[in-house]
């Protein structure tokens, strides 16, 4: 059997142990097996760019992040699109596909990478998913590998941040990935000990942040920490469109600059802006990253021999399982605003800038 592996959309750490486990479970378990690495995401697949792998080129890397075999984005929409030489990018693929000698491609990647898996599925190819970004949107799955890394950053940054916010009396707001989810902010936030945690799935209000603000400095606090989703939106911005958010913040694709000075304006208070931005995608697998990979990768290695093909690896009742691609592709898996870590923040005090008061731990 010839299989073809790719990883595709943002990088993240956990890449390498995915494709390490389950590269270790295939020449363990479905002998005369050949992998073949396919070049920088979909693109490669594209291109045909793609060359066999050893047995050793898996070693030494269960630790090491990024991806050892590159990677891009390939917008999903732009897939059926008709190229200059009459194909599509779908088209190439498939004929790729063929010409490589190709039974099976493994896809790492996010939502996006999903939904071209689905098509490449629903196109007749045998294709089997994984779950991987530090947003960890993908639907029908707990948890997708990276995103526990991501956590671990994000809240690293946090705690160093309050220092300075200590020091100087300031408001730091931190800006955490995720341009349509809050996971990584409601979790790096809530670890971390933010005061604050806005994000895309709870539209604020900015004077409740002001509000909270105020509050704390009657207290007697000094500082106050804010972790702010890239996709976190007012109230307002939330009934516009895209565009016009973008015209509502000046041009800025964020509404952290916007919300750090409508905060010193009206809380009289010093703020301050930290982005971590890729760091958050950089680096080592954590211990944890590393063990999910494996279980992830090398149970993707069972479904090929299974022969359970058009699935993805999912992680469901805290038990590694798989979803039909077809079944999740184009959804999204945002933070429910009855999730309990939203009540275990405000049971502590912590608010969303929204006005919703605590309901109670279930
Ligand atoms: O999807 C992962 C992610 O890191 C998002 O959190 C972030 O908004 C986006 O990718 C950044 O993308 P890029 O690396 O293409 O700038």
């Amino acid at each position: 059997m010839k299989i073809g592996i790719l990883t595709s959309g943002g990088d993240c750490p956990g890449l390498n142990a995915v494709i390490r486990g389950f590269a270790k479970y295939i020449y363990e378990n479905v002998p005369k097996t050949e992998i073949i690495g396919i070049s920088d995401g979909y693109g490669g697949l594209i291109t045909g760019e793609a060359k066999p792998l050893k047995e050793s080129d898996f070693s030494g890397i269960l630790n090491v992040g990024g991806t050892i075999l590159g990677t891009s984005r390939q917008p999903f929409k732009m897939m059926t699109v008709e190229e200059q030489n009459g194909q599509s990018r779908l088209d190439q693929m498939k004929k790729n596909y063929k010409k490589l000698g190709l039974d099976l491609l493994v896809t790492l990647g996010g939502a996006g990478t999903h939904k071209t898996a689905a098509l490449l599925a629903s196109e007749g190819l045998n294709v089997i998913g994984l779950p991987k970004t530090i947003d960890n949107d993908i639907f029908g799955t707990e948890v997708t590998f990276g995103f526990h890394s991501a956590v671990d950053i994000a809240t690293e940054c946090i705690d160093r941040i309050h220092t300075t916010a200590a020091s100087h009396g300031r408001t730091m707001l931190i800006e955490i990935m995720g341009n349509k989810v809050g996971w990584l902010t409601l979790y790096s936030g809530i670890a971390g000990g933010a005061d604050i945690v806005l994000i895309p799935e709870i539209p604020f209000d900015p004077n409740e942040v002001v509000k909270t603000i105020r509050h704390r400095i009657d207290q007697g606090k000094s500082f106050n920490i804010i972790a702010i989703a890239e996709g976190a939106m007012t109230k307002d911005e939330s009934k516009m469109k895209k565009s016009e958010r973008l015209e509502s913040r000046g041009g800025e694709a964020t509404c952290t600059k916007k919300l750090a000075s409508y905060i010193a304006e009206n809380a009289d208070v010093e703020t301050r802006i930290v982005v971590p931005g890729h760091l958050q995608r950089g680096g080592n697998p954590s211990p944890y990253d590393r063990l999910l990979s494996t279980e992830m990768g090398s149970f993707a290695g069972k479904l090929v021999q299974d022969g359970n093909f058009g699935t993805t690896v999912a992680m469901k009742n805290n038990q590694i399982s798989y979803n039909n691609l077809q079944a999740i592709a184009g959804k999204t898996k945002y933070v429910p605003e009855d999730h309990q870590m939203i009540e275990v923040a405000k049971s502590i005090g912590i608010t969303f800038g929204d006005g919703v008061k605590f309901k109670g731990l279930r």
